[in-house]
């Protein structure tokens, strides 16, 4: 049976040719999750390294790879999830789904034809990209970005067009995408503010790169980490209300709301814009727990601002603590941080994971000396620098790698 599915593998293989299974991996992850995989070597590198033990395997991992909210949802969010599970399991979620859409549109001031739920955020930058690119339309995006489009993309032979960040600042380099939009029109994918990187980008910028866009081209401005920047941030949501044409804006309730779990993520644009998506969706899409948690999620202003402030204070102390060690990183607004030890990702990703069970960042091919680390609790981000201290003492068992 193993036998048979490996040959079938092979045969799709075959036919797909070793140049486009490459690129196929490289932009699926596959090429990146082989270069996580514990090996001997790896092992036996950082125990070169420095004579400490090995994270004990009995221990749990601290896993900081995800950006996920290490509070967890508010009570009156889990309260109403776990009320939905009660009453609702059994049922499709049918008009709970259209009454947290209405109340949706109206936190923003919208018509509820203007706004698409997703699982997650994730399902709507999936069929934004199905929607409008194609393989003379290929979206446009920053290197490095969130990885969603370029892995969706090249599953239908979409290959994105990527522009670096800029070197000054590691922020997006908008002339340049703005350009590479005029010759492809499909899709402009912003990630404000960015992960990996941490950076905003201002509203100057923004409303200016938006005016100059092709009105053919979909500009899609993801807000993931939003609320983290708090005050003075400027949503794409504006120009949504405003009427701009050819914008979609896609938040979700998987950052500071604390809700990855339950898969619930939102986006905003013109009605055509979101009609042209809509029949993408799958039915049903999102589960009743995660609506009703998400529903009651969205007013709870004063756990985002606590969410907020507690994320700053740790961002600032763990920061501090990077200046301390010489550890330079690019100052983020986000739920996350990208350093660099001046070692290879595979050093350091291996390090904090073999010798303190923690799991940071995948690795970005486009900084391969940058780890992106989430913000975990304050008692997690004392392990890492402890152990960002203990590597940074230690031999270099690699050489040096530069930008
Ligand atoms: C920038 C960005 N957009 C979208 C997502 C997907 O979020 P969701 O959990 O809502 O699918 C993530 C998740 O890490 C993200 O970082």
């Amino acid at each position: 049976m193993r036998e048979q599915a490996g040959k079938t593998h092979n045969s799709a293989l075959d036919k797909l040719g070793r140049r486009d299974f490459l690129s196929l991996a490289a932009a699926s992850g596959l090429v990146v999750l082989a270069g996580c995989a514990t090996r001997q070597k790896d092992i036996e590198t950082v125990n070169n390294a420095d004579s400490s033990p090995l994270w004990q395997q009995d221990k749990k991992t601290i896993v900081l790879s995800s950006n996920e909210n290490p509070f967890g949802a508010s009570p009156a969010a889990m309260e109403a999830g776990m009320k939905a599970l009660r009453d609702n399991a059994s049922l499709y979620a049918r008009e709970n789904k259209d009454r947290f859409l209405n109340d949706l549109a109206d936190f923003y001031g919208l018509d509820p034809g203007q706004i698409l739920l997703g699982c997650g955020a994730i399902e709507l930058l999936k069929i934004a990209t199905d929607v409008f690119c194609s393989s003379k339309s290929p979206p446009v995006i920053s290197d490095p970005v969130y990885e969603a489009i370029s892995y969706y993309a090249p599953l239908r032979r979409i290959w994105p067009k990527r522009v670096p960040v800029k070197t000054r600042d590691a922020g997006h380099d908008l002339g340049t995408m703005l350009e590479a939009a005029k010759s492809y029109k499909g899709m402009l994918y912003v990630c404000n503010p960015c992960n990996p990187t941490g950076t905003l980008i201002g509203e100057k910028d923004l409303s200016q790169l938006i005016k100059e866009v092709p009105r053919e081209t979909v500009v899609v401005v993801d807000e993931a980490y939003a609320e983290y920047v708090g005050s003075g941030f400027f949503s794409c949501m504006d120009l949504v209300r405003a009427g701009t044409p050819n914008l979609l804006v896609i938040r979700t309730f998987s950052k500071i709301y604390g809700l990855a779990g339950l898969r619930v993520g939102y986006c905003a644009g013109a009605k055509n814009i979101i009609q042209a998506m809509s029949g993408h969706a799958l039915w049903n899409n999102i589960n009743q727990a995660g609506l009703a948690a998400a529903h009651a999620a969205l007013y709870e202003q004063s756990w985002v601002d606590k969410m907020c402030r507690e994320n700053k204070r740790t961002r600032r102390n763990f920061c501090a603590g990077l200046e301390d060690l010489g550890i330079e990183y690019i100052p983020s607004r986000t739920s996350f941080v990208l350093l660099s030890t001046g070692r290879s990702w595979e050093e350091t990703h291996n390090y904090l994971l073999l010798k303190g069970g923690v799991v940071a960042g995948r690795k970005i091919p486009s900084l391969p000396r940058y780890i992106r680390v989430s913000l975990g609790s304050d008692k997690d981000m004392e392990h890492v620098l402890s152990l960002l201290k203990n590597l940074q003492s230690s031999p270099p068992t690699q050489k040096k790698t530069t930008l």
